[in-house]
């Protein structure tokens, strides 16, 4: 099986190839932190070997999991927030039909998601759909505490069991949470609904092979097999082999933070193919949660192209020179079509008939690349064969990987997230929840 790669020959004009590579001491300790677990965070490291140590009984039982699921539903709706839901969204985007959604004679359930918003037109709308169509319920939260999350499943769960009953919505609800702690593993013991443990050293964002990802794409029919061999091809490639020469984790990590160094603070994950938007979404949290504190941190955003070019475009161009690029490159595409020849050729477009529509995208893709590298911004190429399950388990185990490696070298513990909890003590105290009464009255002098 081919690997993906990195083309870094755009990114040399800005930093010569040598002091790129002569960061690799710098990287080999990274490394040495992440496989010997002595970095910050150490406890977070499960996810390092995860792909490899994903068992027969683990896929058995999972795809046992959700034959039961898709023989009753129409619809898997997936609760989570995070880390708790890009994971399977991004897979479950990248790898299905632009148009599931309206395509009739559907053979696997549609995913949809809730409890990643406090949304009451979309809680509220998303029930109207539900009163018409059958439906499974897969509830993620690892710490098991979450709001967002929590007031969803409430709803949905009394929603659930208003049409069908306690008892039959207790076999339509799969739990996945920590073993022990927090509310949803008390309700899921409880209420007997069936459930997955998040293993305790792999954090949300990390998590996506765990069954937080594998669980709701198996119930909707994606070849999580595939998935994870993918992400085993890039563990036995990438994970203790510390020479960039040979590692392209370890090169990615050891160029973003060269340019960071040199103020370029803004990294943008560009793509030409719609189905990969939320691979960025996914990514922009990986290393904003991972990389984004003690004042530092190159901040992740993202690009769908060719429709940013004609908004973002202009920005990346000629704007701020705080930017670089990295684009994912996808070599072949699925199906084939070519732009039709016109008798008339009022539109002056017949230069291009009998062309493949994808040649024009590359070559927007390259003509792109070529002028935001004459307009001063860097330009990263991972250079995607096929958008297919196997190379996305490499492509995520290879982000995941960086992120870890380029954290250490960034000297920020890459594991933890302490920033988002102000949102939610201000939000507590502002819902007066209990326990938070000092909280409350401070906040309430403030506003
Ligand atoms: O990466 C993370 O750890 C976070 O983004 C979490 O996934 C997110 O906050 C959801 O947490 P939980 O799964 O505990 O509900």
């Amino acid at each position: 099986m081919e690997m993906i790669k990195l083309d870094l020959k755009n990114v040399y004009d800005f930093i010569p190839e040598q002091e790129i590579r002569g960061m690799q001491q710098e990287v080999s300790e990274s490394m040495h932190k992440l496989n010997a677990g002595t970095g910050a965070g150490n406890d977070y490291l499960g996810w390092l070997n995860l792909p490899s140590s994903i068992s027969e009984e683990d896929f058995n039982a999972i795809e046992k999991t959700a034959r039961r699921l898709r023989k009753t539903s129409e619809i898997v709706v997936v609760i989570g927030i995070g880390g708790s839901y890009l994971g399977a969204k991004a897979v479950n985007d990248a790898l299905s039909d632009n148009f599931a959604t309206w395509r009739k004679n559907r053979k696997n359930p549609l995913m949809i998601f809730a409890g990643h918003n406090i949304d009451e037109d979309y809680m509220h709308e998303l029930i109207r759909l539900l009163d018409d169509c059958t439906y499974s319920i897969v509830v993620i939260s690892k710490s098991g505490t979450t709001t967002e999350p929590a007031i969803a499943f409430r709803i949905l769960r009394e929603h659930l069991v208003g049409k069908i009953g306690t008892e039959k919505a207790c076999e339509r609800i799969v739990a996945i949470t920590d073993g022990s702690k927090g509310a949803l593993r008390k309700l899921a013991d409880q209420e007997g609904y069936e459930s997955y443990v998040i293993p305790d050293d792999v954090g949300g964002r990390f998590s996506v092979l765990t069954p937080v990802g594998l669980v709701p794409l198996a119930v909707a029919g994606f070849d999580i097999r595939g998935l994870v061999a993918g992400a085993v091809e890039m563990e036995q490639a990438a994970r203790t082999e510390p020479s960039m020469d040979k590692n392209p984790a370890a090169l990615y990590a050891a160029t973003r933070n060269a340019l960071y160094r040199k103020g370029k603070k803004i990294e943008i994950l560009v793509n030409y193919h719609s189905k990969l938007h939320y691979v960025a979404e996914w990514w922009k949290q990986l290393y904003g949660e991972s990389e984004g504190k003690d004042g530092k941190g190159i901040f992740p955003a993202a690009v769908d192209n060719s429709s940013d070019l004609h908004s973002m475009g202009q920005y990346i161009q000629e704007g701020e020179r705080i930017l670089f690029e990295t684009v994912l490159s996808i070599g072949e595409t699925d199906n084939e079509m070519v732009v039709p020849k016109d008798e008339d050729n009022l539109d002056g477009l017949n230069y291009l008939s009998g062309k493949k529509i994808d040649d024009v995208n590359k070559m927007a893709e390259l003509g792109t690349t070529l002028a935001h590298v004459d307009g001063g911004v860097p330009n990263l190429r991972i250079v995607v064969p096929q958008l297919n399950a196997r190379y996305l388990g490499q492509l995520m185990y290879f982000f995941e990987l960086a992120c870890g490696i380029s954290g250490y070298m960034l000297e920020v513990n890459p594991f933890n997230q302490p920033g988002v909890e102000a949102y939610k003590k201000n939000m507590f105290a502002l819902l007066e929840k209990p326990g938070f009464e000092a909280e409350t009255r401070k906040i309430k002098d403030r506003i």
